[in-house]
This record gives C-alpha cells, sequence and structure tokens, in this order.
C-alpha cells in the first residue's frame, strides 16, 4: 500500500463534487449541521457585509448568508457546483476558483466562511493564508474541517476486509491548530456521529456528498455483493446501528493586520 503524499487532483475533486451536487443538499447533514454552527461563531462577532463562502457546494451557506442580507461571493472549485448554487441564485456573485489561489484582492471581504472545504486542499497554511490576504483588517475568517480519526468505523472496518486504504487520511488536530498559529484565533473541538441502519445508505451518504475521490486513487474495484456483507460482518454496531463519527474542528482567525 503506497501511502505516499501527493499532490491531490484538484481536476477529480471537481469531477466528483460536480457529478454530487443535484443530490447533495438531500443527504449533507453533517455540512448543514457544521455551517449552521459555523455562522453562530462568524455571528457572535462584529461583521461587516461582504461575505466570501469559499468552497460554497451548492450554495447552501451563500444563500443563508444573502438572506441575513450580506453580498456574497460564492466561489467553488467544481463548475457543476457552482452551477447548482447559480440556479438557486444563492450568492450574488460566483467565482470558478482555487482556494489556494484565490484570485480575489487583497482587503476585499469582511468575512471568510468557509464549511468542510479546506480537508480537499493540499496546503492548510497555505489556503489560510489565502483567506487572510483577501479578509480586510479587523475582518474574520470562520472555517471548519475534518481531523484524523474521522470516518474510523469505515476504515478499521476495511482493514478487516482488504490490504487497501478506502478514506482520506486526514491532518491531526495539533497540525490543523498549528496552521493557525500565526494568526491570532481560536479553535473549537467538536465530534459528531451519525448512525445508519444499514451499510449501504451510510456508503451511499458518502457518495451523494462527493466524498468518495481517493487523494491516493483507487485500487479496490467494485463493491460486489461479497465484498459488502464482509464489510457489514466486520463493521461496529451501536444498538443495531451503524456508526460513522466525524472530528470536526472549527477556526476562527481575527485579521488583525
Ligand atoms: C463537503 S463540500 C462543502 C460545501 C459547502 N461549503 C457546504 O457547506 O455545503 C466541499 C466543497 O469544497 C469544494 N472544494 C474542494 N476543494 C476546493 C478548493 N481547493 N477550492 C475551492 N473549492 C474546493 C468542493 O468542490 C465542494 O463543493
Amino acid at each position: 500500500m503506497d501511502l505516499a503524499v501527493k499532490p491531490v487532483d484538484k481536476q477529480a475533486i471537481a469531477g466528483a463534487f460536480g457529478r454530487a451536487a443535484s443530490k447533495y443538499d438531500t443527504v449533507a447533514r453533517l455540512q448543514q449541521q457544521t455551517g449552521e454552527y459555523l455562522m453562530e461563531l462568524a455571528q457572535a462577532e462584529n461583521i461587516g457585509a461582504r461575505v466570501l463562502d469559499a468552497g460554497c457546494g451548492t450554495g447552501f451557506f451563500s444563500a443563508r448568508w444573502k438572506q441575513q442580507n450580506k453580498h456574497v461571493i460564492a466561489l467553488d472549485l467544481a463548475a457543476g457546483m457552482l452551477s447548482h448554487a447559480r440556479r438557486q441564485h444563492a450568492a450574488d456573485y460566483y467565482l470558478q476558483g482555487d482556494i489556494e489561489h484565490l484570485g480575489l484582492a487583497a482587503n476585499s471581504v469582511d468575512l471568510c466562511f468557509s464549511n468542510l472545504a479546506v480537508q480537499w486542499c493540499n496546503d492548510l497554511p497555505c489556503a489560510l493564508q489565502a483567506f487572510y490576504r483577501v479578509t480586510r483588517p479587523g475582518g474574520l475568517i470562520v472555517f471548519s474541517t475534518l481531523a484524523q480519526g474521522s470516518l474510523h468505523e469505515l476504515e478499521t472496518a476495511w482493514g478487516q476486509v482488504d490490504n487497501y486504504r478506502h478514506t482520506n487520511q486526514f491532518l491531526p488536530q495539533r497540525e490543523i491548530t498549528q496552521a493557525c498559529q500565526p494568526y491570532r484565533h481560536k479553535v473549537i473541538l467538536r465530534q459528531y456521529c451519525q448512525h445508519y441502519p444499514q451499510l449501504l445508505p451510510l456508503l451511499n451518504s458518502l457518495k451523494g456528498i462527493g466524498a468518495t475521490h481517493l487523494h491516493h486513487g483507487r485500487q479496490q474495484g467494485l463493491m460486489t455483493r461479497k465484498r459488502l456483507n464482509a464489510l457489514a460482518e466486520a463493521y461496529p454496531r451501536n444498538n443495531g446501528h451503524y456508526p460513522l463519527s466525524y472530528h470536526l474542528v472549527f477556526g476562527v482567525i481575527y485579521c488583525d493586520k
């Protein structure tokens, strides 16, 4: 098993999310919960009117900010996600772009909001630097991301079925905190656990949110009935349900420049 760190394939990520766009909002329960909490964190501060929703997906939270009379730029790598956001009139502007190469002017937004997108980037410090550059002095950055330990039930169960890695690796919480160190910041840790009555809906929910793109490539072949049964056999149960855990890190960065 080759676990060498390769740069992420952004075209493939954009493709996976673009394909998920039409069904995304019906299965993205976790994203909606974490995004609401991220909004609360931002609203606890004094924020201005210009909001960048970085890695906006379907524009679910762009629309939420627009309802609060904010002027919203929705930015995403995936053309399919952006078209969806545009059809919903979720934002004021739509930009196809990469968080790690933000094409926005320096100091051009008051709030940079990014819910569960930066775990798809190559380099978290680089993503945070980009957010910091485009946010005005006195402005705010709020982001959420997944940390090591997320999806551990799935990875452990797969470990009993074959020798391939079936989930992406997430940064340890310590490294996420370190990436915030150059700035005045606050980090909040939370765990979420979703329970599924069967394994297939659990796997489909990951597919439905486009989270099945693997940075190291997909080597394990087709999911046959036999493999699904073996996985279900190995998967831990909680009161008969299949749990799936997420370790969330929420970051608040104050732009004291
Ligand atoms: C899990 S979804 C979250 C979407 C949205 N923020 C929400 O809360 O529903 C992650 C989104 O980030 C986008 N994304 C991933 N890497 C990105 C990058 N480097 N730059 C911009 N967007 C990116 C994906 O295309 C996808 O739409």
